[in-house]
């Protein structure tokens, strides 16, 4: 199946997006394997025709809109993001009256119609740098809470205002099973994404991204580690590394959404890519959700 994925590939001129929380297989076939913001810039460069992402909504649409002129394929169409899909245009309009001053930063985990009426995007690895380098003063950061509390700690020459949102894959990642793992592997760092818990990050060794976590990892001189996210990283952990161990925090870190990424899926998307469904946005929400994203990569260079 991998040659005939390889062989589409080329005729059908595609290039292939994975993010760290698919499945190992298909991270291996991908022409290119990153967190939200390498694939975000990425996206951006890409010369094939067609786009085919192994990841989750929010991250073909940014696709689409850091390359409008491209087609733009899910592997799976109905993988989701619990997060975005827990603030809506409305309810930021409605904020953005109470709080006129404030810019409103928005996690890329949300829908392009979010985007579009947001100030900023960031992501995981840049939120701090980009909320820093804002000139106001208020930020109504959206839609993750833990995220933004993260951010806020270490920009605390800001005021923050919070939507309620949350990873209700990072919120199974609980601390009395953090405790357990840390108490059988008494040697091992913890390593977090900032999506979890604050219950979870006080005991962390090391916050970051999915990339940060595996950059961590490659570059630390420590045998054992705890890794608070999705269990897809383990897959370039354990690769990038076979001399170390990795250890999970329990058995409920699977982003589900992420897991509908198959390789029949994949194979079966780039055969038939002329009569597949692609990412359409319409294009008043293409020209106003894409100026957040265009404006995160600026400011995070
Ligand atoms: P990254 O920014 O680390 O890619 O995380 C994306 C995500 O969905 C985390 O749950
Ligand atoms: Fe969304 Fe959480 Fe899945 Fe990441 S792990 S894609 S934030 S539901």
């Amino acid at each position: 199946m991998k040659d005939r994925i390889n062989q589409l590939k080329k005729e059908k001129d595609a290039v292939v997006l994975a993010h760290y929380y698919v499945d190992g297989d298909v991270q291996d076939i991908a022409d290119f394997v990153g967190d939200s913001y390498a694939l975000a810039k990425q996206a951006a460069l890409v010369s094939q025709k067609n786009i085919v992402f192994a990841g989750v909504k929010f991250m073909g649409e940014s696709a689409k809109l850091l390359n409008a002129g491209k087609h733009v394929y899910m592997v799976d169409a109905t993988a989701g993001c619990g997060m975005a899909d827990m603030v809506t245009a409305a309810q930021v309009k409605r904020v953005k009256e109470e709080y006129p001053d404030a810019a409103v930063v928005c996690y890329v985990n949300s829908s392009a119609e979010v985007k579009a009426v947001s100030d900023v995007c960031v992501t995981s690895s840049n939120a701090v740098k980009v909320v820093k380098a804002l000139e106001a003063k208020q930020i109504y950061f959206i839609p993750d809470q833990h995220l933004g509390s993260f951010v806020a700690a270490q920009v605390p020459e800001k005021e923050f205002i919070y939507h309620n949102g949350f990873c209700p894959i990072h919120k199974l990642i609980d601390e009395e099973s953090l405790l357990k793992a840390k108490e059988t592997h008494k040697e091992a760092l913890v390593l977090a994404h900032p999506e979890c818990e604050q219950a979870i990050l006080k005991h962390a060794d090391y916050i970051g991204s999915t990339a940060d976590i595996i950059k961590f990892a490659r570059t630390n001189t420590a045998n054992e580690y705890i890794i608070a996210t999705e269990i897809g990283v383990l897959h370039q952990l354990k690769k990038e590394n076979p001399a170390k161990q990795f250890f999970v925090v329990n058995d409920k870190q699977v982003c589900h959404d992420m897991k509908k990424v198959t390789l029949a899926k994949l194979e079966s998307i780039l055969k038939n890519i002329d009569v597949q469904e692609e990412v359409k946005l319409c294009d008043d929400i293409i020209e106003s959700a894409k100026k957040p994203l265009e404006k995160m990569l600026d400011l995070a260079k």
